[in-house]
């Protein structure tokens, strides 16, 4: 397994020059975009992993993944009076469709969706920041996981948008706090910093029941949430995304891609540069790389 990754390493980064670091968050148009990492941890706890393993970087929509899990522990099925389940088609951070279907998000991971999920968690966490940081250091098992202040101020510095969709939502009734706290509380998940290997540990519990005081570990509500990544996880290229990979996953607009394969392993793939769509261009491709080695009849198992 480490020489293949090694190998899809060597396969696969140099397609990040063909893509853009995201431009529109200052802070994170500054980074280095030949970084590069690939990790897997198996069911057994085998980990694997190239290249910029251990370097934190923005998780920014990755965290919505997290907020979900959270929120179905924490909020349960209340969540899906504020939010739907389908896939969205259109971009992640789109206006029209919110105002179009009555300030109803179409799902978790879009931008509005992910607002109305933390409004949910900050009614019934007031806490909630500072719960979900905690939560993601017991599931990485890793105290640095921190917020990227830097990144955070930037976000709120031009995060007219996601604002903008926090009143759309006030508007329909669909946002019980103070629309600046709620995205500002948005903005602080998206800053969080994390490794491809601190991820690929924080996810297990999309593969098999851990144990661990995370509120999530026993991963009951796992099926569900992976039904969510796969048909919502990459915003509107999650279609092709099941085609090319055909594994559930989430990305996020720096550069990371989560990924798991159910009773065998969690993947994280990390290249900054991404495509027209705000997804890692070289970290899909390792993924789908990934995938047809691991996946294919008669292929290796992890
Ligand atoms: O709100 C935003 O636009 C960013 N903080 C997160 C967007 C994101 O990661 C989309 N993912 N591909």
């Amino acid at each position: 397994m480490q020489d293949q990754l090694d190998t899809i390493a060597n396969e696969t980064r140099h397609l990040a020059a063909d893509g853009k670091v995201a431009q529109y968050i200052p802070a994170l148009a500054s980074v280095d975009p030949t970084q590069f990492a690939l990790v897997v941890r198996t069911v057994s706890d085998d980990e694997y992993a190239t290249g910029d393993a251990d370097t934190p970087f923005s998780i920014q929509s990755i965290s919505k993944l997290f907020a979900l899990a959270l929120a179905m522990e924490w909020v349960g099925d209340r969540l899906w009076e504020k939010v739907g389940r389908e896939p969205s088609g259109m971009r992640f951070n789109s206006l029209i469709q919110l105002e179009t279907e009555g300030g109803r998000p179409r799902n978790p991971f879009i931008n509005a969706g992910a607002i109305a999920t933390t409004d949910a968690l900050v009614t019934a966490r007031p806490d909630y920041a500072a719960d979900l940081l905690r939560q993601m250091r017991l599931l990485a098992d890793n105290n640095d996981i921190g917020i990227d202040d830097e990144v955070h101020r930037s976000e709120m510095a031009t995060g007219d948008l996601n604002r903008a969709m926090a009143y759309v939502l006030k508007a329909h009734g669909n946002l019980k706090n103070d629309p600046f706290l709620v995205t500002n509380t948005y903005f602080g998940a998206c800053s969080i910093t994390a490794s491809a290997r601190d991820l690929v540990r924080a996810a297990m519990f999309l593969v098999a029941p851990q144990s661990g005081e995370a509120v999530c570990a026993e991963g009951k509500n796992a099926q569900r949430i992976r039904a969510i990544m796969r048909t919502c996880g990459m915003y509107d290229q999650s279609g092709e995304f099941a085609y090319r990979v055909g594994l559930p996953g989430k990305s996020g607009v720096g550069g990371g891609i989560l990924m798991v394969q159910p009773g065998a392993f969690a993947a994280c793939a990390w290249s900054p540069p991404l495509d027209r769509f705000g997804n890692s261009l070289a970290g899909q491709a390792a993924l789908a790389q990934l995938a047809s080695l691991v996946c294919a009849p008669g292929s290796v198992s992890v």
